[in-house]
């Protein structure tokens, strides 16, 4: 596949990784991209690189259009390895240019590469004229390190904005609109398990880049689809997300030993429904986390089931919380239900998780002695009832 031309003298050469099913815990069913952008002026600009197996690809790419070795500028918008991975080979491959990064960006490659570099650092608002175009700096802490910045084409209205925006998605196609309505369900499994707990911060560099009143054409993040039409959807969607935008939709998660938790599984997903919600039933073994979490992103609640194992919740559920914890999802309500043969323990255990992590823990709670009979299950579909008025409020 060939470099791929965004606007006039500014170039798509990055690398496509079609067999990544783990991103860092995350599951990727269809890859990724790590792109990288060549714009030609004056001074020959290379924006980010691609993780450091795919080097040889992405030097392709740019030899399509140039010599390397008149790369004049590297911009590093971020340290992350999927995107300075392969900083060291082109440097040897092409000499000495100008690498432009933040300051803790700087301190971020020097750690990891431990080599010198022609660095030259840059602050929001920095602005650096390459010939007939002028590129300018906006820093973006925790979107998605604190190294994080945004670069931004004026002339051509593009915004370089490395993981901001960006999706895990490998196609021959580079832009969003060439593969109608599906970049936005990634976008959105994408910000969920990668950007959820940074949503405050996210919400403030989203209002800022708005004020800041910048015309975009295209928004061109550092994994998946460029943004082309109408790219202030993508912004949109952030700032939604960001502020806890929630459908009338409730999640039950749970894993079972012996088909019992997912008796009272199935009870409250009635009652759930019955309450006009649209329910989703998640088991832990046959859904991955990161899947979970997506479905979560635009849910007012979740309910977690687990059997007791050893006194506490099963293994899975212990997976899971762990995970989810460190997203913080806030603005969810947890409800919580479980089985037991002789002795409790599960429901107890993922109370304390939950409540540890600072999260909404309805106070009511469903636990049943080996299997449900009709009464109990009649109990579970009446506790999905009240679980529903719960979260409408
Ligand atoms: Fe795509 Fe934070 O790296």
């Amino acid at each position: 596949m060939e470099a791929v031309e965004l606007k006039p003298g500014i170039y798509w050469v990055g690398a496509i990784d079609w067999n990544i099913r783990d991103f860092h815990g995350y599951s990727t069913p269809v890859g990724t991209t790590y792109n990288a952008f060549l714009i030609l002026d004056e001074k020959n600009v290379l924006v980010d690189t691609v993780k450091s197996p795919f080097y040889l690809e992405m030097l392709g790419r740019i030899s399509e259009m140039i010599d390397p070795s008149r790369i004049d500028i590297i911009i590093s918008n971020h340290v992350e390895a999927d995107h300075s991975g392969s900083l060291p080979q082109i440097l040897e491959r092409i000499g000495n240019p100008t690498v432009i990064t933040s300051a803790r960006g700087q301190k971020g490659l020097e750690k990891y590469y431990q080599r010198p570099m022609n660095f030259k650092t840059v602050k929001t608002g920095d602005t650096l004229s390459i010939g007939r175009r002028t590129l300018t700096f906006i820093e973006a802490p925790m979107l998605h390190w604190p190294d994080s910045m945004f670069t931004y084409a004026k002339e051509d209205r593009i915004l370089f904005s490395n993981d901001a925006f960006g999706q895990h998605v490998a196609s021959c196609l580079r832009f969003e609109d060439e593969l109608e309505g599906e970049a936005m369900g990634h976008a959105a499994k994408y910000y969920a398990n990668i950007l959820w707990p940074l949503a405050p911060i996210i919400l403030k560099k989203v209002d800022e880049v708005v004020k800041m009143g910048i015309p975009i054409d295209m928004i061109a993040p550092s994994h998946g689809l460029i943004w082309r039409r109408d790219p202030s959807r993508i912004i949109q969607a952030y700032a939604e997300w960001s502020q806890g935008r929630a459908g009338k939709k409730i999640l039950v998660i749970y894993d079972t030993m012996w088909g019992s938790t997912e008796s009272i599984a199935k009870g409250i997903l009635k009652g759930l429904t019955q309450e006009g919600f649209e329910a989703k039933l998640l088991h832990l073994r046959s859904n991955h986390r990161s899947d979970i979490i997506e479905e979560m992103l635009e849910a007012k609640g979740a309910l977690l089931g687990s059997p007791t194992l050893n006194n506490g919740m099963f293994p899975t559920m212990g997976d899971f919380l762990t995970y989810m914890r460190g997203l913080r999802p806030k603005g969810k309500i947890f409800g919580l239900f479980g089985s037991h043969g002789w002795g409790a323990g599960a429901v107890k255990e993922m109370r304390e998780n939950l409540e540890k992590a600072k999260l909404e823990v309805w106070e009511k709670e469903l636990e049943i002695q080996y299997a449900p009979d009709q009464t109990e299950l009649k109990k579970a579909t009446e506790f999905g009832r009240e679980f529903a008025k719960k979260v409408l409020g």
